[in-house]
């Protein structure tokens, strides 16, 4: 029988490895340019998931790209630990200056977003010599053992990979969907039945979540942890990891709230594709940890660093910040207006260009993850990559370059117009 080339990978995927590395589609990438990408058969897809959050600056940006070149010639790794360079100081500062607040900063450059949250753990509890660290149901945090134990959504993070480290707690979010009482309330209790506040080291969040559905933290809600933290001496870490970097219409999503915290995690689309993250926070904070405590081999790679350099001057060039929040605005009023064909639609929300959309049930308040699918299913017949998310798996998220062309959205806002009816009609 003749196999198309996509078949023949899929086949060759699943014989290769393990089916706990899981794939959205069943095609396989040849090349991308922004916000197109082409299949190894030649088919063209409008890419609406950015590589989960990475490519905010499209794919293939020509400075990005420019930059990991000419880095290519000069040496691709030394590690930074044993022979230094000057690219890993000049990104520190820049993200030191860019990040808000006003106060001294340092920052410790890694590979990956979990590898960010491990570390600013880590240098949380060095510095408080304390051990309790408090985050929230619906949270993600990444897939490794410490971070997967933050992560509030067992399947299929955390079922079947227990037991976790001690003294992780979660609290529930403070978002659309809680009343930010209730979440006091739950906090305090934490405080009498588990954990007393002086053995907790750190609070992490998300200022908006992101695998757990878009979930925007209210204002209220940051200002009251700043305050606790503050109160009891606990580490604030922010983890913007997928909010930062202009999808949500700043640069940071932290400057939404006016609040400054302790600790910021960040990667996804700092380097454009290549694998950064980072940890900046307060100087003193970071400082803690002894001499050989924080790195990696490849920790702050050369390659991905000329990227980053590449992508704020892009990001800072372009506007795409305010881009991104044009064209969230844009999508939201096609959303909108998809109210009255599509009546699973609940809840339509986020911040710039962080957009999600929710679905029940027809007439209940039953969350529904088929019709995600079906929505996903139908886009992705017209061409258009969209990916899911919630702790329910009911939403779809957007995650376009904010770089991409005017009619290469509009032809997705198209075929959104066309999907979701379509998926709400096989109900
Ligand atoms: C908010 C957040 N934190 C951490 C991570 C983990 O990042 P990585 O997959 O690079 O380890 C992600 C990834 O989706 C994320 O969205």
């Amino acid at each position: 029988m003749n196999h198309s080339k996509n078949e023949q990978l899929m086949a060759r995927k699943a014989a290769a490895t393990p089916r706990g590395v899981g794939v959205m589609g069943s095609f396989f990438a040849d090349r991308a340019d922004n916000a197109e990408l082409w299949d190894v058969e030649g088919r063209r897809f409008i890419d609406f998931a950015g590589g989960i959050a990475v490519m905010n600056t499209g794919h293939g940006h020509p400075k990005v790209v420019a930059a990991i070149e000419e880095q290519l010639k000069r040496f691709t790794h030394t590690c930074y630990q044993v022979v230094p360079y000057e690219s890993y100081i000049a990104l520190a500062e820049k993200l030191n200056a860019m990040t808000p607040g006003t106060h001294a900063k340092k920052t410790a450059l890694f590979s990956t977003g979990a590898e960010a949250v491990e570390n600013a753990i880590k240098i949380a509890r060095y510095s408080t010599k304390r051990s309790g660290v408090i985050a929230f149901s619906g949270a993600f945090h990444g897939r490794s053992l410490f971070a997967v134990s933050l992560t509030g959504k067992v399947q299929p993070y955390k079922a079947g990979f227990g037991p976790f480290p001690p003294e992780i707690y979660h609290a529930p979010f403070p978002c659309h969907c809680a009343n930010l009482d209730e979440v006091k309330k739950a906090v305090h209790h934490l405080f009498k039945a588990d954990i007393e506040p002086s053995r907790v080291a750190a609070i992490i969040f998300e200022p908006v979540q992101g695998e757990g559905g878009f979930n925007v933290i209210q204002a209220e809600a940051v200002r009251w942890l700043r305050a606790l933290c503050d109160e009891h001496g606990i580490v604030l870490i922010a983890d913007e990891i997928q909010t930062a970097f202009g999808r949500t219409g700043k640069m940071f999503a932290m400057e939404h709230f006016d609040v400054v915290p302790d600790l910021m995690c960040i990667a996804k689309s700092l380097a454009g594709g290549v694998p950064l993250s980072a940890v900046t926070g307060k100087a003193e904070i970071m400082d803690a940890p002894a001499p050989g405590g924080l790195g990696g081999t490849y920790a702050g790679n050369p390659l991905a660093i000329a990227a980053a350099h590449a992508v704020i001057d892009v990001m800072t060039e372009e506007r795409l910040p305010e881009r991104g929040q044009m064209l969230g605005d844009k999508l939201k009023a096609v959303l909108e207006g998809l109210r009255g064909e599509v009546p699973q639609i609940v809840d339509i929300r986020g911040l710039g260009a962080m957009v999600a959309v929710e679905f029940n049930r027809k007439g209940s308040a039953e969350p529904d993850a088929d019709m995600a699918k079906r929505v996903q299913a139908e886009a992705l017949a017209r061409g258009l990559i969209l990916l899911s998310c919630g702790v329910n798996g009911n939403v779809i998220r957007f995650l376009f370059p904010l770089t991409i062309q005017e009619p290469v959205f509009d032809e997705a806002m198209g075929i959104l117009r066309a999907a979701l009816p379509a998926a709400a009609a096989r109900a």
